[in-house]
C-alpha cells in the first residue's frame, strides 16, 4: 500500500475519498494541487498531511505562495504546520520532503515496536478513525501498534467513525490485507462492549498534542477515553514527535476544524436529514491528558503524560 508517491516532477496520491472500492490516483503537479488535495481529503491523517505538504513546497520550489496555500488547507493536525517549518529552512526542498517522509515511517515503526509492548496476549484492542498506513507515510501510528503485535494472537474493534467512516472505509480495509481479525462496529457501541467485558485497551493516534499531553484526535475520540476511565479499560495514544506543540498550552488552544454540513445530513449523494435542520460537524475533539493511560512516540512511552514528563521527552 503506497497511500504517497513521489515521482520527483510530480507527487501522486491514493484517492482516500473512494477506497475501499476504487484504487486510484490523484496526480499533484504543484503546492496548490496538493492543498486541494488535503482539503478535499484524498490524502488525511496527520502525518499523511505533513508529508504531502513537503513535497508541495518542493513541487511549487518553496515559493511564498505554496506556504501560505498549504497552510490554510486544514487547521488541527499539526504535522502541516511542523512541516512547512522545515521546509522554509532547507536548503535542499526535494531531500527535505524525503526526509520528512522517510523519517515518518521509521518513526511509525519505532512506535510499533515500543507500543507492542504494552499490548498482552491475545488483547482485543478497540481503535478509532484510520492512523494506520494510510495515514501515514507508511506503517501507521496506532494500527502500526497493532502491526507489531500481529504475532500474539490479538484481534481488532474498528469503530466505524462518523461521519467520515475512516474506521469502516479505511482501518477495515487496511486490517482485512493484512490479514489481522478485525470486528467494525458503529462508534455507539463501543461503551456496550466495554461494559461486556469485550475490549481489553485502546490505541488512538492523534492530531495535536498540546504541551500538557491534551490530545487532538478524530471526533468521538474523547467519548472513548471517558468509557474506558469508566470501565478500567488502558488507552494509549500512539503519535510521531511531529504531532506534538509544545507552544500550545493545552487542549483548549487547539484548533478545531468545523467540516461540510453534508457530511452529516448524508452521504455520497443520499441524504437523509430534512431541509432545514442546523448542522454542527466539528472533526475533533480533544481528550484532557487525565484520561490517557500512555502516549507512546518514536523516544519512548510516556505514562499518565502532564507538562514535566512532555517537557522532559521533547528536550
Ligand atoms: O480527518 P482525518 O481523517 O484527517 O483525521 C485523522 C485522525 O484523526 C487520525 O487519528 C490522526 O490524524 C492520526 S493519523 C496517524
Amino acid at each position: 500500500m503506497e497511500p504517497i508517491r513521489w515521482k520527483g516532477d510530480r507527487l501522486e496520491l491514493l484517492d482516500q475519498r473512494v477506497l475501499p472500492e476504487k484504487t486510484v490516483y490523484v496526480t499533484c503537479r504543484n503546492a496548490a494541487e496538493v492543498a486541494q488535495a488535503i482539503r478535499d481529503m484524498v490524502v488525511r491523517g496527520a502525518p499523511a498531511i505533513g508529508c504531502a505538504a513537503a513535497f508541495g513546497v518542493a513541487l511549487s520550489k518553496g515559493s511564498q505562495d505554496s506556504f501560505e496555500i498549504l497552510a490554510k488547507s486544514r487547521p488541527t493536525a499539526v504535522n502541516l504546520f511542523w512541516a512547512l517549518e522545515r521546509m522554509k529552512k532547507a536548503k535542499d526542498l526535494e531531500a527535505e520532503a524525503r526526509a520528512i517522509f522517510e523519517a515518518d515511517i521509521a518513526a511509525n515503526r519505532e512506535i510499533g515496536r515500543l507500543g507492542a509492548e504494552l499490548i498482552a496476549e491475545r488483547a482485543r484492542i478497540m481503535t478509532h478513525c484510520n492512523a494506520g498506513a494510510l495515514a501515514t507515510a507508511g506503517y501507521g501510528t496506532a494500527l502500526g501498534v497493532i502491526r507489531s503485535s500481529k504475532n500474539k494472537n490479538i484481534s481488532v474493534i474498528a469503530n466505524e467513525t462518523r461521519p467520515y467512516l475512516q474506521g469502516a472505509r479505511l482501518t477495515a480495509w487496511e486490517l482485512v490485507q493484512e490479514g489481522i481479525p478485525c470486528t467494525l462496529i458503529t462508534d455507539s457501541m463501543a461503551g456496550h462492549l466495554m461494559s461486556k467485558g469485550e475490549v481489553d485497551v485502546v490505541v488512538v493516534g492523534a492530531d495535536r498534542i498540546a504541551a500538557n499531553g491534551d490530545v487532538a484526535n478524530k471526533i468521538g475520540t474523547y467519548a472513548l477515553a471517558v468509557l474506558a476511565k469508566r470501565h478500567d479499560i488502558p488507552f494509549y495514544v500512539a503519535a510521531p514527535l511531529s504531532t506534538f506543540d509544545p507552544k500550545i498550552p493545552d487542549g483548549s488552544h487547539i484548533p478545531i476544524e468545523e467540516r461540510p454540513a453534508g457530511e452529516v445530513t448524508g452521504y455520497r449523494g443520499t441524504r437523509w436529514a430534512p431541509e432545514g435542520v442546523a448542522v454542527r460537524n466539528p472533526a475533533f475533539d480533544v481528550t484532557p491528558a487525565d484520561l490517557i493511560t500512555g502516549i507512546i512516540c518514536e523516544k519512548g512511552v510516556v505514562l499518565a503524560p502532564n507538562r514535566e514528563k512532555l517537557e522532559a521527552l521533547i528536550r
